[in-house]
């Protein structure tokens, strides 16, 4: 007798790479000390919060006793939290996005959740460019919609604008991007991503249907080199865009993002009310009180981003030395990094002979490459660095 449903049972014998070297991560600590453990495999921001994190928690605490202060309150969340995001999205996106516009949400993961709930049609389906955040295909499959991956350009990553266009048929409901990228870290251009509502208008009109494009940027603070992030709103109308602090504010477990509705849309108000709806039924209800108390105090302070551009040169610096071929990331936390070997499992099994933990390409629909996220300090990077020369030594033997 079964215990699971047939898909999560498949779910969870295909998935997840991650958790299978997070396992021999632990394996590898017990056995050699955490110390001597590379761990390139997370992507848990490992930076502590700004201070004002802890002051509006206290903030928090003080005015805990006061009746409602953590009630029930509007699904879509606190007004002042709206006010208050809406103006640092205008500064980030360069739109005007208002109050109205914005639904906060348990974290970018519970915004696309609820943006799809209210939107697909069963066998409905999302295209989205490979390699790609995994959990999108889950995010899918939870409303009986379907992920489709198209495949981008190797070792650039730059959107395949041709490919995508053929992905497209009557089913068609979402494009969902991710920039800058997990796990690329790539950023596309405003040249790529013109081409891409080109194409997606065009084939709206063919099959008349709103098809949306649904830009997830958890990761938009994180952009190393000042380079333009054109707002999606700028360029296509049946916009949305999704973030979260996760990474900004290194809040990933007091689950607080977004989800934006491009206020071009007519009739706009119908699908935002569909989304309130939607986050609530799903069991949110609303994003949490506390991190929204949080975000109302702290929307425009960052994590020290220098600190993390300070790794991203230096886990260059480890690859170049192995020779290990890469495009720099531009942004987030991630090196997709092309396997010197054509068995991207095989290559990140040589990396665990060296204590080093990375994961194969293969788990974001893009075998040959492999990912490493650099969430751990400077020193530990560095001195992983006799152990990718090993490994790729190896293979010359
Ligand atoms: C591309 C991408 N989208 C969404 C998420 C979910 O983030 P959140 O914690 O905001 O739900 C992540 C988390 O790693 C991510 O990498």
């Amino acid at each position: 007798m079964t215990l699971l449903s047939s898909q999560i049972e498949n779910y969870m014998e295909s998935s997840s790479w991650i958790r299978k070297m997070f396992e021999q991560g632990i394996e590898l600590k017990n056995k050699y000390g955490a110390e001597n453990v590379y761990d390139f495999s997370l992507g848990n921001p490992d930076l502590p919060p700004p201070d004002s994190v802890g002051e509006a928690l206290h903030e928090v605490a003080n005015n805990a006793s006061k009746a409602f202060s953590l009630g029930y309150m509007p699904n879509a969340g606190y007004p002042e939290a709206r006010e208050a995001l809406a103006t640092y999205l205008s500064r980030t996106q360069g739109e005007d996005i208002q109050a109205k516009d914005l639904i906060l949400t348990c974290g970018a993961a519970g915004a696309i959740n609820a943006f799809f709930r209210a939107v697909m049609e069963p066998d409905d389906e999302v295209v989205c460019p490979a390699p790609y955040f995994v959990e999108y295909g889950f995010y899918a499959g939870n409303f009986n919609a379907k992920l489709v991956p198209v495949k981008s350009k190797p070792l650039t990553f730059q959107l395949d604008v041709p490919a995508i266009e053929k992905a497209f048929t009557n089913k068609t409901r979402a494009v969902i991007v991710n920039s800058p990228n997990n796990p690329t870290g790539q950023i596309y251009t405003r040249e790529e991503l013109e081409a891409l509502s080109k194409a997606i208008e065009k084939h709206s009109k063919k099959i008349g249907r709103v098809i949306y494009l649904v830009s997830d940027e958890p990761y938009r603070f994180l952009n190393y080199d000042n380079l333009e992030l054109p707002s999606v709103f700028d360029l296509y109308k049946y916009s949305v865009i999704m973030g979260s602090f996760s990474k900004s504010l290194s809040l990933a477990g007091a689950r607080i993002g977004y989800l934006a509705i491009n206020p071009k849309i007519e009739n706009a108000q119908q699908l935002y009310n569909g989304v309130v709806m939607t986050n609530r039924i799903l069991g949110y209800v609303n994003a949490p009180a506390i991190a929204q108390k949080v975000l109302t105090a702290c929307v425009n302070s960052e994590v020290d981003i220098d600190i993390y551009r300070q790794r991203r040169d230096a886990m260059a610096k480890v690859l170049n030395a192995a020779g290990i071929k890469y495009t720099l990331p531009k942004g987030a936390f991630y090196f997709f990094a092309k396997s010197p070997i054509e068995d991207d499992v095989e290559f990140v099994s040589l990396l665990l002979k060296e204590n080093i933990l990375a994961v194969p390409g293969r788990g974001f629909g893009y075998p040959g490459y492999f990912r490493l996220t650099f969430c751990i300090a400077k020193d530990v990077i560095e001195k992983s660095a006799e152990g990718f020369k090993k490994a790729t030594k190896n293979l010359l033997k």
